[in-house]
């Protein structure tokens, strides 16, 4: 497995590929890897020639200046996940070498359409101008066929589908499904931020989304909202951001059951970490 640092060697190994007509598949990745990551090499191994990961935690995309300090970066563990894998190429720059005028802020602003600013974006203000800027930059160094992101992220794959679409970008995206841990919780990088008690806790927000997923055409959707809510509000040590059942294009609340494309979405702090998960209804 080639691991890369700069642009300038990573165009260099591209050229004879590009040449070579492979299809090259992405996958995007602030490291600290689980098996929801190695869920996505593995759905892109079975859809291109060559797999690119890239590791790199985004300075402009963390609202929270503590949430970066403390965002786990284990790369000596990620390598060895990557080459067991069979990741082709890590693509793993610094951050001065994606932006170099860091840490003055280079001049970006995309309009990304109204769900920019719901759920995500109201509690995480400028989150995904942050992400969009970064994947931009990384479509443009490692000009992949094909992109994949963890449906986890629920949001950050429509803001980026937006920007793909803004820019005219040749190359689909495609969302995976959330891996789970046995009891449930969807895998993230930072659950290893949950203390034991948090662990437990944290179990309410799978099961909150499963309770509106199995009652979705049972219940009226103010029902369905409130007994999910209070479940999570009666779970000590969470507390909620949102929880909502949205249309899965705008983001908007959904106010008919028989409306396509439902999707119900959660946010809590969990202790001291936030967690976001999400179910699709229909
Ligand atoms: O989902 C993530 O890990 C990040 O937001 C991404 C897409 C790699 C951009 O930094």
């Amino acid at each position: 497995m080639e691991i890369v640092h700069t642009i300038s060697a990573f165009k260099q190994l591209l050229k004879p590929l590009k040449k070579e007509k492979l299809k090259i598949a992405l996958v995007p990745t602030m490291g600290a890897l689980h098996k929801g990551h190695l869920s996505l090499i593995e759905i892109a191994k079975d859809s291109a020639d060559i797999v690119v990961c890239s590791i790199f935690v985004n300075p402009t995309q963390f609202t929270d200046p503590k949430d970066l300090e403390r965002y786990p970066r284990p790369l000596e563990h990620d390598i060895k996940m990557l080459t067991d894998a069979g990741c082709n190429m890590v693509f793993m720059p610094t951050v001065k070498e994606m932006y170099p005028t860091f840490p003055v802020p280079e001049d970006w602003h995309l309009d990304l359409g109204p769900a920019e600013f719901l759920l995500e974006g109201e509690f995480r203000k400028g989150h995904y101008q942050g992400v969009t800027q970064i994947v931009k930059k990384l479509f443009d160094v490692v000009e992949p066929d094909i992109a994949f992101f963890g449906q986890k992220d629920f949001q950050q794959v429509l803001m980026i589908r937006n920007m793909v679409k803004h820019f005219q970008m040749p190359l689909e995206i495609v969302s995976c499904p959330i891996i789970r841990e046995d009891d449930g919780l969807a895998m993230s990088s930072r659950n290893i931020h949950l203390s034991p008690s948090d662990r437990e806790n944290s179990l309410v927000l799978n099961k909150a989304l499963q309770f509106v997923s199995d009652n979705f055409e049972k219940l009226d959707l103010e029902e369905l909202l409130a007994k999910a809510k209070t479940m999570i509000n009666n779970t000590p040590g969470v507390e909620l951001d949102y929880f909502t059942i949205a249309d899965s294009e705008s983001l908007l609340p959904v106010d008919d059951k028989k409306a396509h494309n439902s999707v119900v979405l959660v946010a809590a702090k969990v202790g001291q970490t936030r967690l976001i998960d999400n179910m699709i209804l229909n």
